[in-house]
Order: C-alpha cells, then sequence, then structure tokens
C-alpha cells in the first residue's frame, strides 16, 4: 500500500485559492511519480465563508484539522473585513493553539537576475531563518486605558519564556547542524536596547555548549538587516524572535527574489505543522490569473519535506529553480506575462523531468 497523508487545505482569501489550486495540482502529480498520496480535506475559512455564517474557525473544525498529518494554507485577510479579524481568529489561532513554535524560512536565489542586489549571486544568497512563532508582542498581551481621549495610554507585553526561548535555539542549533556546510548559527537579537533579551544571549550560550561543532555568531537586528542587504552570504542559520524575525524575512524575501517565491513553515516538530507561501490575499489580484504560485508550489515542497517525502520536495524545487534558471518563468510578480494557471503547467510539466535530487 502506497504511503497516504492526510492535508488539511484551507485555501483562504484574495489570490489564496488561485495560487493553493496550483500547489494542490503539482502535489498531485509528484505523489503519483513517487509512489504516495496525499488525502486532501478543504475548508472553507476566510472572508466569504465568515460573512455568509459569521463563522471564523469553529472548534469542531480546528480539531479535526489538528488530527491531519499536515496542514497547507493560501493566504487570510480581506478588506471587506475589520483588519486584523480573520488574521488572528484563523492563522494566529492554528499557530498558537497548535504550538507551531518554529517559523522556518529558507531564503534561496535560484537565479541571479531575480535578486535586487548587485553582484550578488545564488551561493550568495543561500541561508535559512528560524524565527519564534508563538511568543514576543503577538502573545496578545494588550491594553487601551482612556481610549481616544488625548490621555491615551496603549500598552503590547513582549513576553519570552525560558522554555519557549530555549526550544526555539535548540532547534535552530539542530538545524544548523544539520544543513552541514558552513555550521554556524547567527543570533539576532536587540538585547543592547530591549533587556528582556538577555535571556536570548544567555540560552543561545547555554545550549550552544552542545554543540561544539556549530559556530556561534551574533547581529542585533538593526545591523541585521543592513548585512542582509550588504552581505547576505555572511547568513547561514538564523535564529530570532518572532517581531524581528516578521521584519527580517520580508526583507529576505526580496533579495531572493520576491514574495512570488518565499514560502514558510510553522512547525512544531513530529506534530501537525502548517505550509503557506508568506504572501498575503493580494485582494487587487485575486480572480485575475496573474499571481505568481511558486510561493504555494514552495509551501507544498517544504511540506512534502517535512513529511519525509524529501525527494518529492527536492523533484519539485529542482523544477522551480531549472526554470527561473532558465527564464521559462521570467519574473516572480504579476509581470511575468504568464498567468497563474500557465506558471503552474510549466511546473507540472517540469516535475516529470527525471532528476538527480538537489
Ligand atoms: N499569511 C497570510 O495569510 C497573510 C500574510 C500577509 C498579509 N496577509 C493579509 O493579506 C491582505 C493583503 O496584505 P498586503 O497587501 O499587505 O500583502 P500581500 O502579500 O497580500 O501583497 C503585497 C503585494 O505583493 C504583491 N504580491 C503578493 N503576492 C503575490 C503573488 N503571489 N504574485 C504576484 N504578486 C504578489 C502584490 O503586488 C501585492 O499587492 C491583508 O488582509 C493582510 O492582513 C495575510
Amino acid at each position: 500500500m502506497p504511503k497516504e497523508y492526510a492535508i488539511a487545505v484551507i485555501p483562504g482569501d484574495g489570490i489564496g485559492p488561485e495560487v493553493v489550486r496550483e500547489g494542490l495540482r503539482v502535489l498531485e502529480r509528484v505523489a503519483s511519480i513517487e509512489g504516495f498520496r496525499a488525502r486532501t480535506t478543504m475548508y472553507p475559512f476566510g472572508a466569504d465563508h465568515y460573512l455568509k455564517t459569521q463563522e471564523i474557525l469553529p472548534d469542531r473544525a480546528f480539531s479535526e484539522i489538528g488530527e491531519q498529518d499536515a496542514i497547507l494554507l493560501g493566504a487570510i485577510g480581506d478588506p471587506r473585513i475589520e483588519v486584523g479579524l480573520l488574521e488572528f481568529g484563523i492563522i494566529a489561532k492554528l499557530r498558537f493553539d497548535l504550538d507551531l513554535y518554529v517559523n522556518l524560512r529558507p531564503v534561496k536565489l535560484y537565479a541571479e537576475h531575480l535578486c535586487p542586489l548587485k553582484d550578488k549571486k545564488p551561493a550568495d544568497v543561500d541561508f535559512v531563518v528560524v524565527r519564534e512563532n508563538t511568543e514576543d508582542a503577538y502573545a496578545g498581551m494588550r491594553g487601551f486605558f482612556k481610549k481616544g481621549t488625548p490621555d491615551e495610554v496603549a500598552t503590547q507585553e513582549i513576553i519570552f519564556t525560558r522554555k519557549g526561548v530555549e526550544r526555539v535555539i535548540r532547534y535552530a542549533f539542530e538545524l544548523a547542524r544539520r544543513r552541514g556546510g558552513r555550521k554556524k548559527l547567527t543570533l539576532v537579537d536587540k538585547a543592547n536596547a530591549v533587556r528582556a533579551m538577555d535571556l536570548w544571549t544567555r540560552v543561545f550560550a547555554e545550549v550552544g555548549r552542545e554543540y561544539p561543532d556549530v559556530s556561534r555568531d551574533h547581529a542585533y537586528i538593526d545591523a541585521a538587516t543592513m548585512w542582509c542587504v550588504k552581505n547576505p552570504e555572511w547568513f547561514d542559520t538564523v535564529v530570532t524572535s518572532n517581531m524581528f524575525g516578521d521584519i527580517l524575512t520580508d526583507l529576505a524575501a526580496m533579495i531572493q527574489g520576491g514574495l512570488g517565491i518565499a514560502a514558510s513553515g510553522n512547525i512544531h516538530p513530529g506534530r501537525v505543522s502548517l505550509f503557506e507561501p508568506i504572501h498575503g490575499s493580494a485582494p487587487k489580484y485575486a480572480g485575475k490569473d496573474v499571481a505568481n504560485p511558486l510561493a504555494a508550489i514552495m509551501a507544498v515542497s517544504m511540506m512534502l519535506d517535512y513529511l519525509g517525502q524529501s525527494r518529492a520536495a527536492a523533484r519539485i524545487e529542482e523544477s522551480v529553480a531549472e526554470l527561473l534558471r532558465s527564464k521559462q518563468i521570467p519574473s516572480l510578480g504579476s509581470d511575468s506575462g504568464l498567468s497563474t494557471s500557465r506558471i503552474g503547467q510549466l511546473v507540472l510539466e517540469s516535475v516529470e523531468q527525471p532528476r538527480v535530487p538537489a
């Protein structure tokens, strides 16, 4: 019997359904080539469903989703709905309540012409960011006092726990070791000003002693953004907090060519985990068949790697890389001259080619 994986799919809003559709076509094709099965269950959550039913993500569906092997998400967010309502109710709920404590963001330039930085080549932009995904200012401890008056006070607490910091740092050391190559882990923080980050400094040093083969490096977040543009080749594996990771990974997406290629995994090792393009719902492109589906397709590749289908994952990644290198897909925005479905079709045809795994 071929191995079967249960995948919960939440296409979501805007361009989400269009890019996820292409991701699923690729998933089905590589599954049949590599000899496994993906059993998908579609969930309608997002703006249209909310407007029809007032449901955001009901408990019953949440538990059902949590019992699958993995989750594939398109994008959530719609201008008809109050800012943040669905983003928090769906994305943040899945991240927090499934305790998906690692946000994994590979930053890889597949073809030189996609990089906005002068003289940087694919070998110069090849690192991975491990962003803590369940704490920091995102934990939701906030409040307004005297709201709407000239004396208003707004607070939002930054929360770091010993457990939360340690487990994500340990994951990053393991990853730096597994990636081979330079075996270097950079801690990005702001411990000079945000003194609560001293916890990160201490835990990084302590856990690091268990990984003598991984060299330890450090950069403050302000400097890290500069290095990301000036010398991205200095990074191998990066570990950082939720908010700094949020910002750094969008900057990093641009040096790998743009939001049209950047994918991420929201991971709790050994448990159901969620994979998604990092872009949002881009409402202006919704339904126009112009959004680039490569980020969603790369999210499928990351999901398969997580599920242990590394050959299938590499087959997708190498196909995408080859289509970009050869300029059959010339750019990553909506200006490629290719429709969403045409790009999906090119990847489908490319994954059929026999390849040496990347
Ligand atoms: N994980 C998520 O679901 C997620 C992430 C970010 C934003 N959002 C939500 O998405 C909505 C729109 O947010 P935004 O406009 O700030 O960000 P966005 O990522 O949706 O779009 C920003 C711009 O990037 C370009 N772009 C993004 N993805 C593209 C693609 N696949 N192909 C071609 N061009 C692409 C478009 O020019 C777009 O206008 C908001 O409601 C926001 O809250 C959701």
